[in-house]
């Protein structure tokens, strides 16, 4: 049984293949949060402190015990009105300004299967996978309750939560935060918070810090989770590393503004919170409403960040990815974005396509600029018709002509948006967020529309349908290129900033789910000016999004590193593009970019046209290349082999099928310097005990070897010379082993 009360200790256990969590029913109904770690069959609540601290306040029902305080006890759900001074999961004002919500532990339940949230994502599971402990916490002489519920998949070592806050009293409470989840670590050891930031065109670079006695906030206010931070953390112990070591992942389902705020508290234990962007939140709860905080993800390992990734690839690729795609190779694709930007015709699209297809393509997307006036980023955004004139054709005639050549056929939307020129906008200016009487901040030239409104919605989607019906799109590429700012919607039914972004993200999956349930079969990829809304939540609509605007290889190699800490290889859209490169200007071998974007989807974003004689023929091995190694790339366990942050001389990572048989080695040299020392590349995942053959030169290995003293970086061969020598900077290897 996953779940497990004793109630002569009052404690509720939730046991997964190797992890348990606990929380404990405490002095005056508070509940405590005892243990997340390494099974445990036996109460945690030994490792509670009660002592009277100074300054830490004690509720009035306590009477005289100055030893129980909600701000120094681990609390499984902590409430700002309980008298927790720490980072509160849940704060909630009356209308007159006073705090209420002290929640208190009412009764528990357990349910077989996972717990769906209704319009939004969350992880799903087959009724016997999984099993569902819903906690009611209720505030003593009010109707407040908050709802904890946990989906509990045993074979992945995940848990996941949300909560519910419901208004069950007369009057409207104003919730400014309700956190997803709070997590509390009693530990004396020294933790490190792991997260993910960056920029656009450089997103989700991993970042170690110590976890101290400060708060440490990493957060959105975007309106999109964002390209500066990722809606991800991991807490993990100081010595903790790729394979060894405590670590907790905090993966939330949502892509909205939010925040993680992690600190150490005056006794030692780490408390983090994680949720929706807390700030200028202020979410208006009507007497009977109730409102949901997204889903999170968690995670233990006890085997490292390697292990907690895996755990993760695992659930997003099989329990949060949904469709049909989920599970299939990908369509190898050709973008024309790079190529042509807005400047193209049908003419040219059919030039790229054509070159495409007789190089192993297997589907062309067309990017931004083949509806409304769209030339440039001033005008067209909402008007989703197409431009037969550009074009010279319909959407069907040029799908038409894609599909004869052998190709599959899709295009780019960015639904959310709207320029000021463009039929939408004067027709319905009240459809954008702005307020009545301030001019609002432009981005990329841009408003966004107001998502969280029905019909703005309904309006939007059926535009991109009759394209869709038109040309039998097999693919759209979904992007969103600014954030939110002017948070004001026309209608006036909603004027807190909070309920207007919650209900914008909400309108956003709406528009996906009606999408999908229109075009079952549709493969849907996520972008936001590349990886600006790379997260969980998106992935349950979209089984890719593409990763990042960077397609400098070795940027990329970076990128992806950062990305797979928390999401599969297969989710990480990634393309070869043209060298020097668009971004950077780097010139990098069309191999080693063919190699790193198989670390990801795998396509071309440039006009293969251009290519020499030579470079078409690689292209059209690297497509064979992509086709045979696709299981083990995609569907493998994932192993990163080198700190891309700290090791300048080359980046490895590693690919082994679940059942061992084999394994794929992909290394990327990086600086190189005269008379080079000798490098191995150490392997990992591999059977100690066996021997493993690589299949191109015949040399067989034992697994303990490549694991241990790694293997020697391969020589390259001198062009036109009968030598070897070290490989160049940029170049690339990718090595197949068979187990033997
Ligand atoms: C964003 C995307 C690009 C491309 C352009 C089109 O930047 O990330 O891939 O689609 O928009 O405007």
């Amino acid at each position: 049984m996953p779940v497990v009360y004793k109630k002569q200790d009052g404690t509720i256990t939730i046991h997964t293949r190797n992890t348990s969590y606990q929380m404990k029913i405490g002095p005056l109904g508070l509940l405590l949060h005892t243990y997340y770690g390494p099974t445990i069959n036996t109460d945690a609540g030994c490792s509670l402190v009660y002592r009277d601290r100074g300054f830490s306040p004690n509720p009035y029902d306590a009477g005289i015990d100055r030893t129980i305080s909600a701000d120094t006890l681990p609390l499984e759900y902590s409430c700002e009105a309980a008298g927790d001074y720490r980072a509160p999961a849940l704060s909630i004002n009356r209308k007159d300004g006073f705090m209420t919500g002290d929640m208190r532990y009412e009764g528990h339940q357990v349910v077989s299967g996972k717990y769906s949230l209704p319009g939004m994502p969350a992880v799903y599971a087959d009724e016997a996978e999984a099993e569902t402990l819903i906690v009611t916490l209720k505030e003593k002489n009010t109707g407040l309750k908050a709802v904890l519920k946990y989906g509990v998949l045993p074979e992945l070592d995940v848990i996941t939560r949300t909560a519910e806050i419901i208004n069950g009293t007369s009057e409207t409470v104003i919730i400014s935060q309700a956190a997803s989840a709070a997590v509390d670590i009693m530990t004396s050891a020294d933790w490190d918070l792991i997260h993910f930031s960056g920029r656009h065109a450089g997103e989700r670079t991993p970042y170690r810090t110590e976890i101290a006695q400060r708060e440490t906030v990493i957060s959105s206010r975007r309106g999109i989770s964002s390209h500066h931070q990722n809606p991800f953390v991991i807490l993990a112990e100081k010595e903790t590393n790729e394979q060894y070591g405590q670590c907790i992942g905090m993966n939330l389902l949502w892509s909205g503004s939010f925040a993680a705020n992690v600190s150490k508290d005056s006794y030692g234990s780490v408390h983090a919170v994680m949720g929706i962007q807390p700030d200028r939140f202020d979410y208006p709860l009507e007497p009977g409403e109730s409102f949901i905080a997204p889903e999170i993800a968690l995670t233990f390992s006890n085997e490292g960040l390697g292990r907690l990734s895996r755990n993760y690839h695992k659930l997003i690729a099989e329990h949060v990815c949904r469709g049909p795609w989920k599970n299939r190779r990908r369509p190898v694709l050709i973008n024309n974005w790079e190529a042509t930007e807005m400047n193209f015709t049908g003419e040219k699209i059919i030039s790229i396509a054509k070159k495409a297809g007789e190089l192993g393509v297997e589907m062309l997307v067309l990017d931004d600029g083949w509806f409304g006036k769209r030339d440039d980023d001033f005008a067209g955004l909402g008007d989703w018709y197409v431009n037969t004139n550009k074009l010279g054709c319909t959407m069907g005639e040029l799908a038409e002509e894609v599909r004869k050549m052998g190709m599959k056929f899709g295009f780019w939307i960015e639904p959310e948006m709207v320029n000021e020129d463009s039929d939408l906008y004067r027709e319905h200016p009240d459809w954008a967020f702005a307020a009545p009487d301030i001019d609002p901040i432009r981005d990329r030239y841009q408003l966004v529309l107001d998502f969280s409104r029905e019909e703005v919605v309904d309006h939007v989607l059926d535009q991109i349908c009759e394209v869709i019906d038109d040309c039998k799109a097999d693919y759209i590429k979904m992007d969103m290129n600014r954030p939110l700012f002017d948070i004001y919607s026309r209608t006036a039914e909603y004027q807190s900033r909070g309920r207007l972004m919650y209900k914008y993200v909400l309108g956003v999956y709406r528009f996906m789910e009606k999408l999908l349930e229109r075009y079952p079969d549709l493969l849907l990829e996520g972008c936001s000016g590349g990886g600006g809304r790379f997260d969980a939540g998106m992935l349950y609509y979209c089984p890719q999004i593409w990763c990042s605007d960077n397609t400098d290889a070795i940027d990329r190699v970076r990128i992806q590193y950062g990305t797979s800490f928390a999401y599969p290889i297969r989710t990480m859209g990634a393309h070869v593009s043209a060298c020097p490169n668009y971004d950077t200007k780097r010139y990098v071998p069309i191999d080693t970019r063919a190699v790193v974007a198989m670390e990801g989807t795998f396509g071309y974003e440039l006009d293969l046209n251009r290519l020499s004689e030579k470079e078409m023929k690689q292209v059209t091995a690297q497509i064979e290349t992509f086709k045979k190694y696709w299981n083990i790339l995609h569907c493998g366990l994932y192993y990163r082999l080198t700190d891309v942050m700290e090791n300048r001389q080359e980046a490895a990572w590693m690919m082994v099928s679940e059942d061992g048989s084999e394994a794929l080695l992909n290394i990327v040299t990086l600086d190189v310097t005269g008379n080079k020392p000798n490098r191995f590349i150490r392997c990992a995942g591999l059977d100690p005990d066996a021997s493993y053959r690589d299949d191109e030169t015949g040399m067989v290995y034992s697994g303990n070897l490549l694991m241990s003293t790694g293997l020697l970086m391969p020589m390259r061969a001198v062009e036109g010379h009968n030598l070897v020598t070290t490989p160049p900077e940029y170049d690339a290897f990718q090595i197949h082993f068979t187990k033997i």
